[in-house]
């Protein structure tokens, strides 16, 4: 009896490949089939699942008989469809965020992964990178106080260019407060601890992708946005997204207020911060991950964590960090506030929920 898990592959593009070499740094853990329809990504992949079969098709991949678990990283859209036959094949499944485009979609897997009796575990590695655990953890055990406010910047570039072009368009993305933005909707939940009542947001596209066109088609993707979303209990949090700020240095700043003190979080660099009301006083440290894990990837090494914890759970039996539900949830918060953005008016959950 050997007790290596061996995972599939599917969807074997920029994210495929980290997937591959984070899982490469885990114990009895091997990737044995990748399955790709797009002949160079499957190529470019190889190389980091050496020995691994490839397959053209996802089908193909799933009809193997020596299978564990299945990473799926295909496009957003097309999770829908990916993965019911996973589902079906009795396999332990990772499904990249968002978990799909639309909120019936969403329900749909949703629903399949809550009544699997494999482990269902959506992507959002961002609640592992260090500095973030870090300030989760604080705030877990109430440096803070009890939390009133929450904000998250995230000031980047823009979108890189994809296989096949999906990401132009909100109608293979779920657009960029589901595709992007699912990770911050994700942490506010995690950290607050509580759910979002009301969100209302107002975005646009105002410069990025705007010269591009395909067959025709321009893009039509937000690249800025400032989403404020009340919590149950009245915490409020807000995020603030840039994506044409290709020249920032802290690219990423969460910030946890409670009544008695802050903790903050800036990436790449690391740094936490704690202060403390009474006294003023400030306490600064530096998460990093192993530098390892941060050269397997573009996510301050989250990845190599997300993947030690999935297969633990795998092996354990314990419940998914990230389940279904909450891969549902961060879609429906992107949708609420695309759809706030849209309408010009506060959106309520319970308007998408039920
Ligand atoms: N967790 C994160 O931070 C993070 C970061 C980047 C991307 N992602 C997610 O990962 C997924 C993939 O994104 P990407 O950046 O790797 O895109 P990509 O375009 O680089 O790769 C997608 C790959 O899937 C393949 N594919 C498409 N349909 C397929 C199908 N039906 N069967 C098999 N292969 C198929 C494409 O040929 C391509 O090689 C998306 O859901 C994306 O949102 C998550």
């Amino acid at each position: 009896m050997t007790n290596v898990l061996r995972y599939g592959l599917i969807g074997a593009g920029m994210m495929g490949r980290e997937h591959l070499r984070n899982i490469a740094l885990v114990d009895e853990v091997e990737v044995v089939a990748l399955a790709d329809d797009f002949p160079e990504s499957l190529e470019r992949a190889a190389k980091y699942a050496p020995g691994a079969a490839t397959h053209d098709s996802a089908e193909a991949l799933l009809a193997r008989d020596d299978l564990d678990a299945v990473v799926i990283a295909t496009p957003n859209h097309t999770h829908v469809n990916v993965v019911p036959p996973a589902v079906e094949a009795g396999l332990h499944i990772l499904c990249e965020k968002p978990l799909a485009t639309t909120l019936d979609d969403a329900r749909t897997l949703r629903d399949l992964g809550n009544a699997s009796e494999k482990v269902f575990w959506v992507g959002m590695e961002y609640r592992y990178i260090p500095a973030v655990a870090r300030l989760i953890a604080e705030v877990d055990a109430g440096t803070p106080g009890p939390l009133r406010m929450l904000s998250i910047r995230e000031h980047r570039r823009s979108f890189l260019p994809k296989v096949r072009d999906w990401n132009r368009f909100n109608r293979n993305s779920g657009g960029t407060l589901v595709e992007k933005c699912c990770h911050h909707f994700d942490l506010m939940r995690r950290i607050v601890g509580r759910e979002p009542v009301r969100i209302y947001a107002s975005g646009a596209q105002d410069v990025n992708h705007l010269d591009e066109r395909y067959h025709g088609e321009t893009p039509d993707i937000l690249d800025n946005a400032y989403v404020i979303v009340d919590f149950e209990g009245g915490v409020r949090a807000m995020l603030d997204l840039c994506m044409f700020a290709e020249g920032t240095a802290d690219s990423d700043q969460i910030s946890a207020t409670g009544d008695t003190g802050k903790v903050e979080c800036l990436l790449p660099g690391g740094v936490v911060r704690i202060g403390h009301r009474e006294d003023r006083r400030v306490e600064e440290s530096i998460a990093l991950a192993d530098p390892d894990a941060v050269d397997a990837g573009s996510h301050h090494g989250s990845t190599l964590e997300e993947h030690r914890h999935f297969a633990e759970a795998i092996r354990t039996g314990a419940r998914p960090d990230v389940s279904a539900d909450d891969g549902y949830l961060a879609v429906a918060m992107g949708l609420a506030a695309q759809q706030s953005i849209a309408e010009g008016r506060p959106v309520w959950m319970a308007e998408l929920l039920g």
